[in-house]
Order: structure tokens, then sequence, then C-alpha cells
């Protein structure tokens, strides 16, 4: 455990951050410090990427494995020149289309970007986020700043402010709440380099949005020697601490019938699921619903996957039960961080592949 270290939460206009509250927050990025910023995506646990000490005081903050690269954070797409070098020709046209945005390229590490950042590996993965907050800190930093989400490792990303206080209170400087993540789900990560170009981590952006840009999807297929798979693809991953079953059912139904059975042998069951879902199921004893949102509104439902998640957790029940969604858009994403955050998947399909 590292040393406890007071943590300030300080409020921060999303849209027009104010100025004196992003300087404070740059010196103490500059002097080595983490502060924990707002993305489009989640919250970000940001420190100096140039300054190895300050990147193993985010490994330490989190209990993260020292195997799991960090993203680089850039003000522009033009700062990348510091930290890498060209861009292969899908790299560039996937920057062009999404940047600033959340799409994360892992690109050929330059000489100013430590090792460690990139856990040995000698390639490096970059975003240039959308957030006002974000950019306004980057850039008053002037220095490319290293953040993966800002939540314990192996647990639910962190969406709201208060929930990296609820996992990094007393090992971080400085919390800016610039109010919820508007996609609650992470950056697309993307191999771009002239030997492969593949999406190794699913995320904002869907599938079919990088097909349109480069005519081709570069999902699956095995990845080639020398290209380690991201971490963040482990089996199990966004874990809250209730265990989750997930049902791998199209069928509305699935998910009444696993409930009653659940409550047949006398447990307390959360439902994460859509409005459409709950209203089918009904107010039910021992039950405690959490609404994703609109069935047809998959943007609503991944900006609260998390914090329902989250939510569950905390009112104590004894089993949470959530349910797969098609495979496409958004749908694959939220389907990837159900299936990791699963204790146990059953369904039509049986239990799913990892
Ligand atoms: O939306 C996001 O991406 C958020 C915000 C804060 O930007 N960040 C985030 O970081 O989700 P993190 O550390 O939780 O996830 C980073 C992912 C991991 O799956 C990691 O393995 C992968 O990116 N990654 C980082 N560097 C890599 C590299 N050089 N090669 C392959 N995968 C890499
Ligand atoms: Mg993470």
């Amino acid at each position: 455990m590292p040393e406890r270290i007071p943590t300030r939460v300080v409020a921060i206009d999303p849209v027009a951050p104010d100025a004196a509250i992003i300087a404070e927050a740059a010196a103490l990025i500059r002097a080595g410090r983490l502060v924990a910023f707002p993305t489009e995506t989640v919250y970000g646990l940001g420190a100096n990427a140039t300054d190895e000490a300050a990147v193993l005081r985010i490994f330490a903050a989190k209990e993260r494995a020292r195997d799991d690269p960090l993203i680089v954070h850039l003000a522009e797409a033009a700062d990348l020149a510091s930290i890498s070098g060209r861009l292969c020709g899908s790299g560039a046209a996937l920057a062009a289309a999404f940047w600033p945005g959340p799409l994360t390229l892992v690109v050929s590490r330059g000489a100013g970007i430590p090792a460690t950042v990139s856990a040995g590996l000698d390639t490096v993965a970059v975003r240039v986020p959308a957030h006002p907050v974000a950019r306004a800190l980057i850039r008053a930093a002037g220095v490319p700043i290293a953040a993966p989400s800002a939540n314990r490792f192996m647990r639910t990303s962190a969406t709201t402010a208060a929930h990296v206080f609820e996992d990094l209170d007393g090992r971080i400087d400085l919390i800016l709440d610039g109010g919820p993540a508007a996609a609650g789900l992470e950056s697309t990560v993307v191999v771009a380099t002239d030997s492969e170009v593949r999406i190794l981590r699913q995320g904002a952006i869907t599938a079919e949005e990088i097909e349109r840009v480069l005519g081709f999807v570069p999902l699956a297929g095995p990845g080639r020697a020398g290209i380690q798979p991201s971490p963040g693809m482990m089996a199990k991953h966004y874990a809250p601490r209730t265990p989750l079953v997930l049902i791998n059912d199209p069928a509305a139904a699935a998910l009444a019938r696993a409930v009653g059975e659940l409550r047949g042998d006398g447990r307390h069951v959360g439902v994460l699921a859509s409005s459409d879902d709950l209203a089918a199921l009904g107010a039910l004893p021992n039950v405690t619903p959490f609404d994703l949102g609109p069935a047809d509104n998959r943007a609503v439902q991944a900006s609260r996957l998390f914090a329902g998640l989250r939510a569950l957790d905390a009112a104590g029940v004894d089993v949470i039960l959530a349910r797969t969604l098609p495979d496409e858009g958004l749908g694959r994403a939220i389907n990837d961080r159900l299936r990791r955050a699963a204790t146990t998947i059953v369904g039509a399909a049986g239990p799913a592949a990892d």
C-alpha cells in the first residue's frame, strides 16, 4: 500500500474549464504528482508521461500490474511527433477521422517516452481526447500525460468523480470533477503499424465506424508474433464485487426466468437491464433494478453501464443479472465488458468462449 496522501476533489466546468484550476492541476502534473481528470470516455488517472517516477506512482496507486501498458494523452495530433515516429497510412486515416476523440492508436514508441509507460514494449498507445478539461490540462502541463482509467486495477472504470474517489481516495493528489463522462466506455484501441492494423479493445468508436474509414474491419484474427494483445483483453476485468450472472440470450423471457429462479432460491437480485426489459419484468420483491435506458439507445446504455455495476454493488444485492445485446455497434463493446465482468455466463449459446 502506498503512503496515504490527502486527495482533494475540485469541481470544474466541463465546457469552459477555469484557467486557475487547470494551472494548479498542471503544476501538480509537472511536479510528478497524480491528477484524475474527466475525458469523454471515462475518468483518467494522469501523470507526466516523460517522468518515470511519476508513471510508477500511477501503477502503485491503482495496484496495477507492471506489464499492463498505459495510454499517453496528447492535446493535439501534431504533438505525436514528440513521442513517436510517423503514422502508417491506416493510422493516419483513423487519426484524421477520430482525433480528438475516443480512439487510441498503438504505434512505435519514440525515445521521449520511458519504457515503463509501455510496460517495456517498443510500441506506445496514444490518444488525443476531445474533452475540454483533458485538453486544457495537457496543454497547460506542457507534457504528454500518461493516464489509465482512474479505477483500482481489475475493477470497473470510473465514469464519475465519486467513482474515482471511492477507488483512489488517499492515493492521489487531485480529482477534477467535471461531471459524468459522456461515453461511459473506454476508447477503442487499434494497433496501427506498417505490419498490422487490428482492433485490440472494442470501445466508444464502433467497428462499423472504423470500417467506414478503412474499408475493412480489422477485427479478430490471430495476433502476429511480437504484438502483445492488450492486457485489457484479460478474461476477468471490470468486475463488481458482487457475482454477476450474464444471460447470453437475446430473449427478454430468459432474463425473467433467471430472475425467478434466483428469487426462488431466496436471493436478492440486482437487475442491470434496459427500461424495456425492466418494464416487462415489473416491480418484484427482492429485486433491485438499475435502468440502463431505452433498449434502442445503445449510447445511453453504454454511458450507464459502469455506473450501474457500481450502484448494484453498493446496494448489497446477492447477485447481479444482465443480458447480452446483439453483437453490433456499441453492443459489441458493452457485451465485451459484461463478459469480462461476469462470474458466470449462461444461455442459449452456452458459456461464451473468451
Ligand atoms: O478511454 C480510455 O482509453 C481511458 C481514458 C482515460 O483515456 N483510458 C484507459 O486506459 O482505458 P487503460 O489503461 O485502462 O486501458 C489501456 C488499454 C489497456 O487494454 C492496455 O493493455 C492497452 O490500452 N495498451 C496500452 N498500451 C498498449 C500497447 N503498447 N500495446 C497494446 N496495448 C496497449
Ligand atoms: Mg482500465
